[in-house]
């Protein structure tokens, strides 16, 4: 007999931050093997222990996933980053269903407010707690689609212990008739407990599509549609909540692994977007206001006109400054810099500039990046 019982759900604790106070809700439970309120020895609190089920911990960061609007039908507008953790997850008690989860605060931002210590913070956390505890499964992590894929590309290179690390947004506030967050949230906690999951490095999980970090992009600034990666693909799909993927385990081809366990810091890395006309000094104010390198999205195949390519060739090659040219096209390659510039491959703008940033903060050198750039995509 199905007996209904009220569970009491673990306040949400953060490692950084204490959030939430304990939420109770209803559900069918007539499992013998679930302990309430459990926490780990990485002081993860998770709403239930079910030895049954995998155990997933989910860093929420903010977005418009846990956006709010007084205006049910705004799907722009809106605050994002509005609802903390614990109003996430219960929103959806169907996932304590497929794991055991507990939730971490890191932030609670639109995803332009995302900065490059906070992504550092999620690393470090993220090899602790997920990495170097065996009786974790996964990790989620729910945030803001507008640089979510900058978020998914630099855990894609700096998780690296074959556990799913799934990336989650949603395109509606949780407020509005037919929110997108829940479902997605569902779909992400359960690729993350799934086994076939493992070393595919991370995942973007939204609108019933697995995507690799590596490439996906937000491709339009208003449909749930929006995460695509044109010429690379989807790794699967979800249906009726089963995950599926379409190939075995595999990693994108001259993706780098970093190990930042002891970086504290990632330098300045500004992105340049190419047009006519388009001045030297957009180039010499990047340097001169403290960027450590420079990404260019430049036209066609990274084309720059003739003047900037000049002081691109001054740059790299004289000072040793180095200067990446990708493509504002949205799609393809650049295979080659007729300015000596370093080509981005098939990494666009946002992700080049986070490949640059990790490359800098390992101390690499102009022919070194170059080389790194010159592996994607062969
Ligand atoms: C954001 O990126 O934080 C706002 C937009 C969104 O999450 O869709």
């Amino acid at each position: 007999m199905v007996q209904l019982k009220h569970l009491a759900v673990a306040a949400l604790a953060t490692a950084s931050q204490t959030s939430a106070s304990p939420l109770i809700f209803t559900r069918d439970d007539s499992d013998s093997n679930t302990t309430y309120a459990f926490t780990n020895a990485n002081g993860l609190n998770f709403t239930q222990m079910n030895t049954t089920l995998p155990n997933v911990t989910i860093f929420a960061t903010g977005g418009t996933i846990a956006g709010s609007s007084p205006d049910n039908t705004a799907t722009s507008g809106y605050q994002a980053g509005a609802l903390g953790i614990a109003s996430l997850i219960s929103a959806v008690p169907e996932m304590l269903d497929v794991a055991n989860v507990a939730g971490v605060q890191i932030s609670n931002v639109g995803s332009g407010d995302i900065t490059s210590s906070i992504l550092l913070e999620m690393a470090h956390k993220l090899n602790t707690v997920l990495c170097n505890d065996p009786s974790m499964a996964g990790a989620v992590v729910t945030h803001g689609t507008d640089t979510l894929e900058e978020t998914a590309f630099f855990l894609d290179a700096t998780v690296n212990c074959k556990k799913p690390v799934v990336i989650v947004g949603a395109m509606r506030p949780a407020t509005a008739i037919s929110a997108d967050g829940p479902f997605n949230l569902l779909q992400a906690v359960t690729v993350a407990s799934e086994p076939q999951a493992r070393e595919r490095g991370a995942m973007v999980v939204m609108n019933d599509r697995i995507a690799s970090a590596y490439y996906v992009t937000k491709t339009n600034a208003n449909v749930m549609d929006t995460f695509k990666a044109v010429e690379m693909g989807y790794l699967g799909a979800i249906v009726s909540n089963e995950p599926y993927f379409f190939y075995p385990a595999v990693q994108p081809t001259g993706k780098t692994a970093f190990d930042v366990t002891n970086v504290t810091a990632i330098p300045r890395v500004d992105i340049l977007y190419s047009y006519q006309d388009m001045s030297n000094d957009t180039l010499y104010d990047a340097v001169g206001n403290g960027a450590k390198g420079v990404v260019v999205a430049g036209s066609g195949a990274g084309s720059v006109n003739t003047v900037f390519g000049d002081a691109v060739e001054e740059l790299v090659s004289d000072k040793g400054f180095p200067v990446v040219q990708s493509t504002r096209t949205g799609n393809g390659q650049v295979p080659y810099s007729a300015e000596g510039g370093i080509s981005s491959g098939f990494l666009s703008p946002p992700k080049s500039r986070i490949l640059l940033g990790l490359l800098l903060a390992q101390g690499k050198k102009v022919e070194e990046i170059r080389e790194v750039f010159g592996m994607t995509g062969i």
